[in-house]
């Protein structure tokens, strides 16, 4: 697809769509509940779509009206064997969330997806469920999709302290344990977002946050709610980018989730020297931002696992920076839809930019003047949102993306919502 290039200018104001954590999540809670959920702003994109077609296989009704989503919970007893393997297609959240929430299902269930799915790390879920009591296995004894789960009698509590900072891995342990005996002792390397923990409470059940430390008791009942999906900061971050870079933007994003757990974004922005301002309206707000002179910066430690799904735009954002911009302990971007390291590195590299990849990260020089390429998404929807962020700074030659289709993974509007903001 040949992207949209040589635009100076910005300006609009965007509604962007509902958050995809929270999105997978309102269905997981509300198939999981006793009665009704009500789901207003869902992100009907395809990997929040892969998580409503696994609960509708596992016999839950589903309805899809224009404004809501409607889940007709059936409590942690109710799911139903579905009669074929369970197609997540690319979503991590989907499989990783599943393999917890099935671990103790008295019946046998097989997870598939995609070609980026199979090659994405699952030991770092499997291993504490095993440790609960689970029977779970990967493919041909790896730890690689096809997932098997293997009906168990009961499950019990575990103490848990994580390798990785993961909330997809926090999250399937969460669900295990809320369906256990006893209690389940989670201690987080890193705070990770804490969608998970939030909808326990506002779903009716009980969790014990302290710190990193997470305390969940077994045998719990939930019962539906109503809910709307704030805008999804994730898909902001991409107008948040393009309003700094372009020469005299002006671009306002409303009702976006300001979850403190996912605004490292925010805290970047302001310490590069953006200009962005932000008005909080409870758990969401507004944010708006305007072309910027930037600086480079170091992104490290506590702050990566609160902009991890960032970085690939980040990293362009860098690129526009004069001097240095070090991202580091940022291991996990290897594992993601692709090698998001590589991917960033190659893809800018090729558009004129200065970055070496790391272990663990990225460094970036600028500012650099882009120019156009042969770019490809490597199926990865962030990659491909970026890429066309980045063709908005080249004024000679064309910029050609691979894969662009890889958006509707989570932002299936996103170049009908860039056009919206041309002038
Ligand atoms: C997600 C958690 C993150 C993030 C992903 C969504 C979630 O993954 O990258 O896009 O909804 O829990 P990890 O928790 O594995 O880092």
């Amino acid at each position: 697809m040949k992207l949209q290039t040589g635009k100076k200018e910005l300006v609009g104001t965007l509604i962007v769509p509902g958050d995809k954590s929270i999105s997978h999540r309102s269905i997981m809670f509300g198939a999981l509940a006793n009665g009704e959920t009500r789901i207003r702003h869902f992100l009907r994109a395809d990997d929040c779509l892969s998580t409503i077609q696994a609960f509708r296989d596992l016999g839950v009704q589903i309805e899809e009206t224009p404004d809501e989503i409607i889940v007709q919970g059936v409590g942690f007893d109710g799911l139903k064997q579905a009669n074929k393997p369970l197609d997540v297609g690319n979503s991590g959240t989907t499989i990783r969330i599943m393999m917890g929430i099935l671990a103790s299902a008295p019946f046998a269930t097989t997870l598939i997806g995609d070609a980026s799915i199979q090659k994405r790390p699952m030991n770092r879920v499997m291993l504490p469920l095993q440790e609960m009591g689970a029977q779970i296995s990967g493919n041909n004894g790896s730890e690689f999709a096809p997932i098997q789960i293997k009906p168990t009698k009961s499950l019990h509590g575990i103490t848990y302290h994580m390798p990785v900072a993961s909330a997809q891995v926090k999250s399937a342990i969460i669900f295990a344990a809320l369906q256990a005996e006893g209690e389940t002792v989670i201690y987080e390397k890193e705070k990770t977002r804490d969608h998970t923990e939030e909808m326990i409470t506002a779903f009716g059940g009980h969790i014990d946050v302290d710190g990193l430390a997470i305390r969940v008791s077994g045998n719990q009942a939930l019962m539906g709610q109503s809910i709307t999906v704030p805008g999804d900061i994730s898909s902001a971050a991409f107008f948040i980018v393009a309003g700094l870079i372009a020469k005299k933007s002006e671009i306002v994003l409303k009702n976006v989730g300001l979850n403190p757990t996912r605004t490292g974004i925010i805290d970047v922005v302001s310490a590069m020297g953006g200009d962005i301002s932000v008005e909080e309206n409870g758990l969401a707000g507004e944010i708006t931002v305007r072309a910027s002179q930037l600086k480079g910066t170091t992104i490290s430690g506590e702050l990566i696992p609160r902009l991890i799904d960032e970085l690939p735009i980040i990293a362009l954002l860098a690129t526009q920076a004069e001097g240095e911009t070090i991202i580091r302990d940022a291991e996990e971007l290897k594992v993601k839809e692709t090698n998001r390291i590589d991917a960033v590195a190659t893809e800018l590299t090729k558009m004129g930019a200065d970055i070496t990849p790391t272990a663990d990260g990225l460094i970036i020089r600028g500012k650099t003047k882009l120019h156009g390429a042969n770019v490809t998404s490597y199926g990865d929807h962030r990659i491909g949102m970026m890429l066309q962020i980045a063709a908005l700074l080249v004024e000679d030659g064309e910029v050609d993306l691979q894969k662009a289709e890889a958006v509707s993974i989570s932002y299936p509007q996103f170049f009908e919502d860039l056009e919206g903001l041309f002038i």
